[in-house]
């Protein structure tokens, strides 16, 4: 027993391990082995498909921090969830809200706009024969996207990188306790927080036709949202629509050129984008993993999770449990019922899949017609320190032109 956890946690220190960050698959497929393993005095980790899903789907394991013996340990300032650390019914009802704003006209009428903003970044790329396709591809369309759906200026976007950049540590499993981080993280979320209460008084002032002036107008017959709700929702939105996308976006381009094969039939069809992208959703997920908080004890696999433990989620093992998926390691985009966890699930299942989806499809379509010839100048190439939004810092390409 005393083995078991001992190894198990040995294990997870290495997924957080920088050095690892290229390639975590191969610790994932030891800890599949032991589908809930523990961790330590109040944490455990689960990786296998089954667990994970039964987890999403059971009301004993919470989203709430301050429901547990965590409260106050990580990164981010608990005294005003926002939706994705809050339970029901608070939870439904902000979801709610944000949902209603999300309608599918909206989201599908960012189609144009998004393929103009892919067909700008690749015709400034003509007469170059490299870039690094992180900083001039995958980090600008989804910024832009997120501020121009909520309506934040356009002039107002470069703060906001800065902003994104730190509040993606937030959701990080805290490893030792670094308060000069912590302070970091929480200036960056008040200038934020600020930023968004000034843009809310002016959206209701001057109401338009975006996410921003939609929930702050409240005319929404299902209700209002609080001041500090809304607030809270909007830093949400930008957040978690941001750093995912970029991942998505690069992990998608490495995934294809180390197999030119499905590179060259995307080219040809660009019909298979569909299937291409969930497989990279689920091969590479951008959310690696999530916690969860027992509100009771919970006992799976034999295992009793003692109430108030932090229960990791391993999506990206779970993605690659060979009992739900045969050949997991195989990057295989014909894969039947491909169910993954790279959206999450049950019901905290990612509000921004539609325009996610939506924003790849377009930029991998146009990037197979248009770049002629791509080939990864560095693989693997650098990654982000960040192991649950994990995705590569720069991605060097070069390529011999760009196609009409
Ligand atoms: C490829 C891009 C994206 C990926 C991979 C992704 C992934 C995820 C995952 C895994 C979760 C569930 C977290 C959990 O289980 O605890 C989630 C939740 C969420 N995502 Fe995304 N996301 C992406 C893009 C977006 C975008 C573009 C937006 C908004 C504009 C967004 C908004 C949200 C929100 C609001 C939640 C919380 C839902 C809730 O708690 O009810 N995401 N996302």
């Amino acid at each position: 027993m005393t083995i078991a956890r001992a190894s198990a946690n040995d294990l997870f220190k290495q997924v957080l391990d920088p050095v690892n960050r290229s390639n975590p698959y191969r610790i994932y497929e030891q800890m599949l082995a032991n589908p809930v393993a523990q961790l330590d005095a109040t944490r455990y980790v689960v990786t296998t498909y089954n667990e994970i899903i039964g987890l999403l789907h059971d009301p004993r394991a919470s989203k709430d921090e301050r429901k547990s013996k965590a409260q106050g340990t990580s990164l981010r300032d608990d005294s005003n969830p926002s939706l994705l650390f809050l339970d029901a019914p608070e939870h439904d009802q902000l979801r709610k809200l944000v949902i209603h704003q999300f309608t599918p006209e909206r989201i599908s009428g960012m189609q144009g706009r998004i393929s103009s903003l892919v067909t700008e970044a690749l015709d400034a790329l003509r007469g170059q024969t490299q870039f690094d396709f992180v900083e001039k591809f995958a980090y600008p369309l989804p910024v832009t996207v997120i501020c121009e759906l909520m309506g934040v200026p356009r002039e107002d976007e470069q703060r906001f990188h800065a902003w994104a950049d730190m509040l993606a540590h937030n959701i990080e499993p805290v490893v030792g306790y670094d308060p000069a981080k912590k302070t970091a993280i929480q200036n960056a979320d008040k200038e934020l927080h600020t930023y968004m209460s000034e843009l809310v008084k002016e959206k209701r002032a001057h109401p338009q036709d975006d996410l921003v002036s939609g929930l702050a107008v409240g005319n929404d017959p299902a209700g209002q949202m609080s001041d500090k709700d809304l607030i809270t929702t909007l830093v949400l939105l930008l957040v978690a629509g941001h750093e995912t996308t970029v991942n998505l976006l690069s992990n998608s381009m490495l995934t294809l050129l180390r197999h030119p094969f499905e590179w060259r039939k995307l080219h040809e069809q660009p019909e298979r984008v569909m299937p291409v992208v969930e497989e990279v959703l689920r091969y590479e997920p951008p959310v690696q993993f999530m916690p969860r908080y027992a509100l009771n004890d919970i006992t799976l696999q034999g295992v009793t999770i003692s109430q108030g433990s932090t229960i990791e989620l391993l999506y990206a093992a779970g993605n690659r449990d060979p009992r739900h998926f045969p050949h997991p390691n195989d990057f295989n985009p014909e894969r039947p019922n491909n169910q993954h966890f790279g959206f999450g699930g049950g019901d905290h299942l990612c509000i921004g899949a539609p325009l996610a989806r939506i924003e790849v499809h377009t930029a991998l379509n146009e990037l197979a017609r248009r770049l002629i010839n791509p080939r990864l100048l560095a693989d693997p190439p650098p990654y982000k320190s960040n192991p649950v939004l994990r995705g590569p810092q720069h991605l060097p390409l070069a390529f011999d032109r760009i196609a009409d």
